[in-house]
C-alpha cells in the first residue's frame, strides 16, 4: 500500500488490459481517466497497457477517443502532456453494449483478445465497474460465463466494484453469494474512494509511525473521538439516487465506520494485505448493534429546510430535483457508538455526517482526557480544554494538535495554542483525483486500501437495526435543521448528554 504520495519512483503497476464499465458515466470521466492519465504521467501505469470502454450507447474506437480527450482536457487534475495523452489515447477502445445481453460479453472477450495480440499483452486483466449497482451481479456473472474471470498463475482478473455494496445487509450478503459462486475474493476489490485520501492512510503512519501516540491511544487518556463528514452541497443532480439511499448508507456505513476502524483498530502485523483488515474488522465486530432504546436515545436524524449558503438562498431538500415532495429521507445523521473491547470500553465514538451543513470539512477529533490534578487555580483550569488531536481530512489536509501554553507575563494565564501541520508543507504532493493509489494497488494487487467482505457484512450489521427503527417510526419533525447550519439541535443534545459538544476545526484560517 502506498502510504505517501504516489511520486513515481514506485515500481510501475503490471502491464494490464483496464475494462471500464460505465465509459461514458460521470465517475468514470470526473475520477477514474483523470486518476489513469496521472499515474500515466507518473510512470506508474504500466508501459504496456490498453483501455476499453463500455457502455450502452453507440459509439467506435475513434469517437470514443475524441470523447476521452474533451473529458481529460476538463476534468485533469494536472497539466495534460500531449505526447503522453496521444500514447492513452491511442491505447484506448470503445466497445458499445448492453450489460443485459450476453453477446456484448462475447464481443468483449473477442476484442480483449484482438487487443492483447496488438500490443502483446500478458493475459491481466482489471475490470472496474462503474455502473449502476444493480449491474453488479449481472456483469460479474456474464464475464465468468464466458471465461473472463478465470485466473492463471500468469494472468490475473481483477474487478473493483463501486460503492454502494448492498442497500442493506440482506442484499449486501445477496450480492457477495451471487459474486462469490463467480470469483474468489481475492478477485474482489471493493473500492471506497474515502482510503485513498493521503490523511485516511496517514491515520496508520501517524499512529504506527511515532512512538508517542500509541501508549496514550486508548481509554486511559482518550476521552471521546468526533468524526464529521460534513458538506455544503446539496443533492445536486443525485437526488433520484439519495432519495432512495439516505446519508447514513451513502456516508456512514462504509467511509465513515472504514475511518472509524483505522482510528480504532489495534496495530497490525504488518501494514499491508490482510493484516490490516483482520484488525479493521475487530474493531466493526466490537461496535454492538443497537437495540430499538438505544437507537432512539443514541441516534437523531435529520433533513434540511431551505436556508443560506455563503449567503445565497437554497432550496430545501424536498424541494430538490428527483426528490420526493414528502420525503422521509434523512440528509442529516449522528450517531453515539461505542466500541466494547479492551481498548476503548467507555470510549464514545461520536460521528455526525450531513449535507447543506454550515461547513465542507471531514475531520477526526481525539479528545484527551484532562490532567489528573489542577495545578493552576480554579479559574485558569476551567477557561482550558483539555488537549486535542484533530486530523483533517478534506478540504484542507492535516494535523493540528492543541496544547497548552502559558500566555507570557508576570501572572499565570494558559491559552490553548495549536501545533499545525498541513500536507501542503510537503510541497511534493499533486493535485489528485483520490483514486491514483486505488488504481494503483489494484494493479499491483494490493489489496490493503479495499474493503473485504467481512467488513461489508460488519457495518451493515450496525447500520441495518437503525435504518429499520427509522424505517417503522417516520420522522414528524422532517425538515429539522436549515441549510447552512450545523444540523438539527437534538444532534448538540445527543452529545451534551454525554457532556461533549461538537467541534469545528479548521487549519489555515
Ligand atoms: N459519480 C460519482 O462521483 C460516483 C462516486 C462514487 C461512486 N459512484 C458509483 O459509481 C457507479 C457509476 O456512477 P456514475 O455516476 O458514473 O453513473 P452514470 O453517470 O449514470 O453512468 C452510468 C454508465 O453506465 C452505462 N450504462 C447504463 N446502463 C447500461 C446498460 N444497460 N448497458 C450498458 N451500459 C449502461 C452508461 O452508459 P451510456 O452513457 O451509454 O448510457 C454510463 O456509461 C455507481 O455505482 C455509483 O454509485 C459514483
Amino acid at each position: 500500500m502506498s502510504t505517501k504520495p504516489l511520486t513515481g519512483h514506485e515500481t510501475p503497476g503490471d502491464p494490464c488490459c483496464i475494462v471500464v464499465f460505465g465509459a461514458s458515466g460521470d465517475l468514470t470521466k470526473r475520477k477514474l481517466m483523470p486518476a489513469l492519465y496521472n499515474l500515466k504521467a507518473l510512470k506508474l501505469l504500466p508501459e504496456n497497457f490498453a483501455l476499453i470502454g463500455v457502455a450502452v450507447t453507440e459509439s467506435n474506437d475513434d469517437q470514443y477517443r475524441e470523447k476521452i480527450t474533451s473529458d481529460i482536457k476538463q476534468f485533469a487534475t494536472r497539466e495534460v502532456d500531449n505526447a503522453e495523452w496521444d500514447d492513452f489515447a491511442k491505447r484506448s477502445y470503445y466497445l458499445s453494449g448492453d450489460f443485459n445481453s450476453p453477446d456484448t460479453f462475447k464481443n468483449l472477450s473477442l476484442k480483449i483478445a484482438e487487443i492483447q495480440k496488438q500490443w502483446a499483452l500478458p493475459g491481466n486483466i482489471l475490470f472496474y465497474l462503474a455502473v449502476a449497482p444493480s449491474f453488479f451481479g449481472k456483469v460479474v456473472e456474464q464475464l465468468s460465463l464466458v471465461g473472463l474471470t478465470t485466473e492463471s498463475d500468469d494472468a490475473w482478473k481483477r474487478i473493483i466494484i463501486e460503492k454502494p455494496f448492498g442497500h442493506d445487509l440482506a442484499s449486501a450478503r445477496a450480492l457477495n453469494a451471487t459474486l462469490s459462486e463467480r470469483v474468489k475474493e481475492s478477485q474482489i476489490y471493493r473500492i471506497d474512494h474515502y482510503l485513498g485520501k493521503e490523511t485516511v492512510q496517514n491515520i496508520m503512519v501517524f499512529r504506527f509511525g511515532n512512538s508517542v501516540f500509541e501508549p496514550i491511544w486508548n481509554r486511559r487518556y482518550i476521552d471521546y473521538v468526533q468524526i464529521t463528514v460534513g458538506e455544503q452541497l446539496g443533492v445536486e443532480l443525485r437526488g433520484g439516487y439519495y432519495d432512495q439511499s439516505g446519508v447514513t448508507r451513502d456516508m456512514v456505513q462504509n467511509h465513515i465506520l472504514s475511518v472509524l476502524s483505522l482510528v480504532a483498530m489495534e496495530p497490525p502485523a504488518s501494514i499491508s494485505g490482510d493484516s490490516v483488515r483482520n484488525e479493521k474488522v475487530k474493531v466493526l465486530e466490537a461496535i454492538r448493534p443497537m437495540e430499538p432504546e438505544e437507537i432512539l436515545a443514541n441516534t437523531v436524524r435529520g433533513q434540511y429546510g431551505p436556508g443560506i449558503i455563503d449567503g445565497k438562498t437554497v432550496p430545501g431538500y424536498r424541494s430538490e430535483p428527483n426528490v420526493n415532495p414528502l420525503s422521509n429521507t434523512e440528509t442529516f445523521v449522528a450517531m453515539k457508538l461505542m466500541v466494547e473491547n479492551w481498548r476503548w470500553a467507555d470510549v464514545p465514538f461520536f460521528i455526525r455526517s450531513g449535507k447543506r451543513l454550515a461547513a465542507h470539512t471531514t475531520q477526526i477529533v481525539i479528545g484527551f482526557r484532562r490532567t489528573p490534578l489542577l495545578l493552576f487555580g480554579k479559574d485558569v483550569e476551567d477557561n482550558i480544554m483539555p488537549n486535542r488531536l484533530v486530523i483533517h481530512v478534506q478540504p484542507d489536509e492535516g494535523i493540528t494538535m492543541d496544547i497548552h501554553a502559558k500566555r507570557p507575563g508576570p501572572r499565570v494565564a494558559i491559552a490553548n495554542v495549536p501545533l499545525d501541520f498541513s500536507y501542503k508543507d510537503f510541497g511534493e504532493t499533486s493535485a489528485a483525483t483520490g483514486y491514483e493509489t486505488l488504481l494503483y494497488d489494484c494493479m499491483i494487487g494490493d489489496m490493503t486500501l479495499f474493503h473485504r467482505y467481512d467488513s461489508v457484512d460488519a457495518s451493515w450489521r450496525i447500520v441495518d437495526p437503525i435504518l429499520d427503527v427509522w424505517q417503522a417510526l417516520h420522522p414528524r419533525d422532517f425538515p429539522n435543521y436549515a441549510a447552512g447550519t450545523w444540523g438539527p439541535e437534538a444532534a448538540d443534545k445527543l452529545i451534551e448528554k454525554s457532556g461533549h459538544s461538537w467541534h469545528h476545526y479548521f487549519l489555515n484560517k
